[in-house]
């Protein structure tokens, strides 16, 4: 049965009533309280994106980032196995790594130099007399997360129980693997991050991923400084082949570009952009082949999806978003651009191409991402009034199906992902 938010009863509903199929109370914006359960309920229970293979080349690589609002440190150990490690000191808590990226040895705590192996094995304690009979070593690790990564997409949970990470993604890995296929042949590295905090709840961005509908609207002023044939690539908005797909487990796929969904068909026909001609040449001078050539080219704008996984990271056309909670109403986020691990000859000039295009839509200056902003912060604005009256996410039931996977679908610029990652929250904000 639908319960009616009304302004007698919005603020007593209990946190999993405030999603109501196809709408939901502006509350799980802006209450503290929803956003403290949503840490121990959501963050601290489900898989969350941490980090991709190509950010730890090496023995000794590591990464510090977080889940949910614990800081962590992914690393490599001496074997090549990956951890994940909450930074967190056993002694007296202090942070043991302060760098974003590195190699080290391990981590010594800069308080009383307690020090920790890259697998978060306690090593050393100085003086240590003073812990005879009192401790074992061996208890006093740093606190480690479960650590399993997919085609190098690496997640951690503090859930001991969670189900296997491939089970948790279930038909995501099919897209997954398409997105995969823009290294054109290579495999996909890092190659920046770019990071920036709006003024709005998570959730405003986990939204966004498969919103269709804004695109044109919001990012007008980006199409505008794009060349013809980057903007009509991009006018989905009346192509009936263009949907979205609610994969289950909140996750869900949009498709942007039909053609480019899977970048390995290529029937040739589609002509290269004008704007990638001095790129060809470049490669061509380099002795890269025609064929080569093409599929390099093809995947300059990433794949025609974006897939979002509930509940923090974007795969998103050509770079992955990833969105962290800081509090109910300011959330980091990063876009991390890729391009192909491939020879210099030929990461170096498409990697240059790609940066380019990533700022002129990403970038602090880009004509894309900043818009985006602009939009969460006055949702978060607008959401503080009239607590009652509900946000809608009811664009296109009236035409949604059941594809022949199963997966509930409508077109591209409809509301399906947004009600499938509702549907997840309502879960697990319903466990107690
Ligand atoms: S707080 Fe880390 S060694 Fe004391
Ligand atoms: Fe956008």
């Amino acid at each position: 049965m639908t319960i009616e938010f009304t302004a007698g009863n919005i603020h007593d509903l209990a946190p999993a009533d405030l999603v109501q199929g196809d709408r939901v109370a502006g509350r799980i914006y802006t209450d503290p309280e929803i956003f403290e359960l949503e840490m121990k309920n959501i963050f601290e229970k489900t898989w969350v994106w941490v980090a991709h293979e190509s950010e730890l080349p090496k023995p000794g690589s590591f990464k510090s980032t977080y889940v949910g609002r614990n800081a962590v440190i992914v690393t490599k150990d001496r074997k090549g196995a990956i951890h994940t490690l909450v930074n967190r000191c056993r002694h007296r808590g202090a942070s043991v790594c302060e760098q974003r990226t590195g190699n080290a040895n391990g981590f010594t705590c800069p308080y009383h130099a307690w020090s920790y192996s890259l697998d978060g094995k306690l090593r050393g304690i100085p003086y240590p007399e003073g812990y005879e009979g009192v401790m074992n070593k061996e208890d006093m690790g740093l606190q480690k997360l479960r650590t399993e990564s997919y085609r190098g997409l690496i997640f951690a949970t503090f859930n001991q129980d969670a189900e296997p990470l491939e089970e948790f993604l279930g038909d995501v890995t099919l897209w997954a693997d398409h997105f995969l296929k823009q290294g054109a042949g290579y495999p996909l590295k890092v190659i920046g991050t770019q990071r920036f905090k709006f003024n709005g709840n998570w959730k405003i961005q986990l939204e966004n991923t498969t919103d269709g509908y804004h695109f044109p609207i919001v990012h007008r002023s980006w199409m505008a400084t794009v060349d013809a044939e980057t903007a009509d690539m991009l006018s989905f908005m009346t192509d009936p082949e263009s949907t979205c797909h609610d994969l289950g487990n909140g996750h869900s796929v949009m498709h942007m570009v039909p053609e480019h969904i899977d970048l390995d068909v290529d029937d040739g026909t589609e002509p290269l952009q004008a704007r990638f001609d001095g790129l060809v040449a470049e490669l061509k001078q380099a002795g890269v082949d025609d064929v080569e050539i093409r599929k390099l080219v093809r995947s300059m704008h990433g794949t025609g999806s974006n897939l979002n996984l509930f509940p923090n990271v974007g795969l998103s056309s050509a770079f992955f978003r990833v969105l962290r909670p800081v509090s109910v109403d300011e959330t980091v986020i990063e876009h991390v651009a890729l391009g192909p691990d491939a020879p210099p000859e030929i990461a170096e000039p498409v990697i240059r191409e790609r940066m380019r295009i990533h700022e002129h839509f990403q970038g602090p200056f880009g004509f894309g991402t900043p818009d985006d902003a602009e939009g969460w912060a006055r949702v978060q604005r607008g959401a503080q009034a009239s607590p009652e009256m509900p946000i809608m996410v009811n664009r296109g039931l009236n035409r949604e199906y059941k594809a022949p996977e199963g997966w509930v679908t409508s077109h591209s610029t409809d509301e399906t992902g947004m009600r499938a990652a509702y549907a997840k929250w309502k879960e697990m904000m319903s466990n107690d």
